[in-house]
């Protein structure tokens, strides 16, 4: 037993994993099972008008919607996105079937002979594309999926009207993949006359009620049995379902168990992607140069499908005037459909490009000003008790001032930001970020309704039944640590499976950096009931359900106000140098420090923030992605380059301790927000260094030397 809680531990599943003992869906042998391919479009948009199948030898067969007993869709937040093309189709790599069989070389070669021919239309695959409908609409009569518009303070046409001077600047992000290193996987089977899915999946519960429409069973009717997962960052919240789908239509049709497991190249060409993002931020100043209000335009790339872009957009915009009280605001978001991959869940879900955004913007405003970044942005931080731009309001203590001391001491920052003149080839820059903790507003008390068992074994071993998935962020391991700890029984007393929808409670997705902070708080509850009764009975359960605490409204049609009860708070350093003539960027420090409440693990959260910050300074710096005609340019590990430990120096890591009061001892979400600002501190830092404003990323060292080119001519 630890003494106090956020002492590390050895997590569970260190050493399988580490020594390879650890097996996947890959891994796995379902007896009798065919494999599966996917027959995808060709075409970002087009009407299928034959599809030419090879003859198949015996033992092979091709599923598409013909095959679908009940409705051809998928249930992720609406029901837009289909299980099989039919006629049309809207996105290179659109599922139209799905060839079976015993043999995988042999399915390879009969893939290769598929046919289909198509009557081709104009895609539209940029956001302006999307905007401007190029190729007629898709989408009602605008292309739009979703729009919305939040207000706060004063009437933002009257600050302008009376505003000294106008500060309009637009920012971009491009498209990010995932590269959870075990691609997605899937087996659907029957087992004793229920169909039983198995997948590698971040919400187990989402594929039973996403599928079963297609066979027109209830979600009850399937058991989805969660293989370990081997990283997910939002690839696995609702993308499995396109994969599972398929998987039990063909099951159902061929009476077999049927197995689908993309390798690295289907993984980076037919995945779903960070959204691509374009923000307008438009500032209003008085005389002085202080900010009167602001009016921000937020456009997304959602691509072929809904998903579930318009929570995505509603996160970007929430977050978009990121850690500043700012008077007065208009913020518009426009989800635009086009005929790219549909945009997805991606570790942030939506705010790290607005944050971004809005970071550079600060950055900006005070080179306009001639004042220095940091000291203009601490004018303006965000403090407990002040409103948002939603109406609601800042309800716990915001430690950022702290958090900037740790990180600006230990890198010196304030000498080295007066030092390093502009392109001088070195710079440092600093971002301020944050990330509401679980679903926004009153989705966790209306949406989701978080269920917890707890059961007591005759043994003495105590295991938990939650829905919350383990895929590398540590949660079955601070859960054991939570259960252990207020239970005061050893760590290895508690048993924590991989989630199987039959024989657990549903306590929501493993999204939005909620699992520690709510079902986190469940099993506390939960292990409290138990501990007075765990030396007297044998083999009992504690069952717990979620209450939302009082006094946070939240207006769910009018965006008014608390959009989130807590934030993660997050402050982070880089300094770099460029070389004048590669246009290489070294990174030569980095430090970050955090706010996650009371945390749960230090070690886990170290690992958190090395990974978070890593995969942020990866968007920056080096991540290109590009979709041209349709198609992703990238195709492999080769050419989409991450970060490696080789890339960036090893960083320094602060953490701050805030007791959150509706967590499990203090803590409060934390999975996302470590990704949520490395990645403006590292573009205010090469801005600095080559001496020229940046509003883009990625940046790779092309583009580098575009900017700097610019300067010459
Ligand atoms: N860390 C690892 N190692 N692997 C992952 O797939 N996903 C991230 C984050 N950290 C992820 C991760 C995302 S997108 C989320 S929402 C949170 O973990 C979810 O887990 P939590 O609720 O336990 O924070
Ligand atoms: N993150 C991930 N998934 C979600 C969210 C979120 O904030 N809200 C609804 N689904
Ligand atoms: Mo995380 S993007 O909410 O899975």
């Amino acid at each position: 037993m630890t003494k106090e809680i956020s002492d590390p531990v050895r997590r569970y599943d260190a050493i399988d994993k580490c020594t390879g003992k650890q097996k996947y869906l890959g891994d796995m042998h379902f007896p009798g099972a065919l494999y599966a391919r996917m027959v995808r479009s060709t075409i970002a948009r087009g009407k299928i008008l034959a599809i030419h199948l090879p003859e198949m030898p015996q033992g092979y067969d091709f599923v598409s919607y013909k095959d679908i007993p009940g409705k051809n869709e998928l249930w992720m937040i609406q029901k837009d996105w289909k299980c099989f093309a039919e006629h049309d189709v809207r996105y290179v790599g659109e599922t139209i079937g799905l060839l079976c069989g015993p043999d995988k070389e042999m399915l390879d070669d009969l893939l290769s002979q598929v046919k289909i021919d198509y009557e081709e239309e104009t895609p539209a695959i940029t956001i302006e594309e999307g905007l401007a409908c190029k190729g007629g609409a898709f989408v009602g009569k605008d292309n739009l999926f979703c729009e919305m518009t939040t207000r706060s303070g004063e009437d933002i046409d009257k600050v302008f009207a009376r505003a000294d001077r106008v500060f309009e600047e637009t920012y971009r992000t491009g498209f990010q993949e995932h590269v959870n290193l075990e691609p997605q996987s899937c087996c659907a089977t029957m087992e004793q006359g229920r169909y039983v899915v198995y997948a590698s999946s971040q919400c187990p519960f989402y594929i039973r009620k996403s599928i079963a429409g297609l066979l027109n069973l209830k979600p009850e009717d399937i058991d989805v049995r969660q293989t370990m997962t081997g990283g997910a960052f939002g690839a696995k919240e609702h993308f499995p379902d396109v994969l599972a789908g398929p998987c039990l239509v063909a099951c159902h049709k061929l009476q077999k168990p049927v197995e689908l497991v993309f390798d690295r190249k289907e993984e980076t060409a037919f995945t779903v992607k960070r959204h691509p993002s374009r923000t307008t931020i438009k500032t209003a100043l008085d005389k002085q140069g202080n900010i009167l209000g602001m009016d921000i335009d937020v456009v997304y790339n959602v691509g072929g499908y809904l998903s579930c872009s318009f929570v995505v957009l509603q996160r970007g915009v929430f977050h978009a005037t990121g850690c500043y009280r700012i008077p007065a605001t208009r913020i518009h978001g426009r989800g635009v459909a086009t005929n790219t991959f549909p945009s997805d869940a991606f570790r942030g879900f939506g705010a790290p490009q607005t944050l971004f955004a809005i970071e550079r913007h600060m950055c900006h405003l005070a080179d306009m000003l001639g004042v220095e970044p940091l000291e203009f942005k601490r004018r303006y931080l965000i403090r407990q008790g002040d409103m948002t731009n939603t109406e609601g309001h800042i309800n716990e203590r915001v430690m950022l001032p702290e958090m900037i001391r740790q990180i600006t001491e230990a890198s010196d920052y304030e000498r080295k930001a007066r030092e390093y003149k502009p392109s001088c080839g070195r710079g440092i820059g600093l971002s301020l970020y944050n990330h509401g903790g679980a679903f926004t507003g009153n989705g966790e008390q209306v949406l989701i309704k978080a269920k917890c068992d707890l059961h007591k074994m005759a043994d003495g071993r105590v295991e938990i039944l939650c829905g919350q998935t383990e895929m590398g962020q540590g949660f079955h391991t601070a859960a054991r640590k939570i259960a252990a700890h207020t239970l005061g029984i050893p760590f290895e007393k508690i048993v924590f499976e991989n989630i199987d929808t039959d024989r657990v409670q549903d306590s929501g997705p493993t999204a939005a950096s909620r699992s520690t902070q709510i079902a986190g708080r469940l099993i506390q509850q939960a292990a409290e009931q138990m501990k007075p009764r765990y030396d007297k009975e044998e083999d009992f359960t504690v069952h717990v359900e979620y209450q939302h605490p009082e006094g946070f409204p939240w207006d769910q049609e009018h965006w008014k106000g608390d959009a989130y009860i807590a934030y993660g708070w997050g402050a982070a350093v880089v300094e770099v140098e460029v070389d004048p003539l590669t246009y290489e960027v070294k990174t030569v420090g980095i430090w970050v420090s955090h706010d996650v409440g009371h945390p749960i693990d230090r070690l886990i959260l170290r690992g958190q923030a090395n990974g978070g910050v890593m995969q942020s300074l990866g968007y920056a710096a080096m991540e290109v992605m590009e979709n041209k005609g349709g198609k992703f340019r990238q195709k492999s590990l080769a050419d989409y380059i991450i970060p490696c430990s080789m890339d960036f120096p090893m960083m320094q890591t602060f953490l701050v301790d805030n007791p959150y009061p509706y967590g499990p001892y203090g803590a409060k979400g934390a999975g996302e927000l470590v990704f949520n600002g490395a990645d403006a501190a590292f573009t205010e830092a090469v801005s600095k260094a080559i001496g020229k404003p940046i509003c883009e990323i990625p940046i790779p060292p092309e583009t580098i030397e575009g900017l700097m080119h610019a300067q010459h001519d």
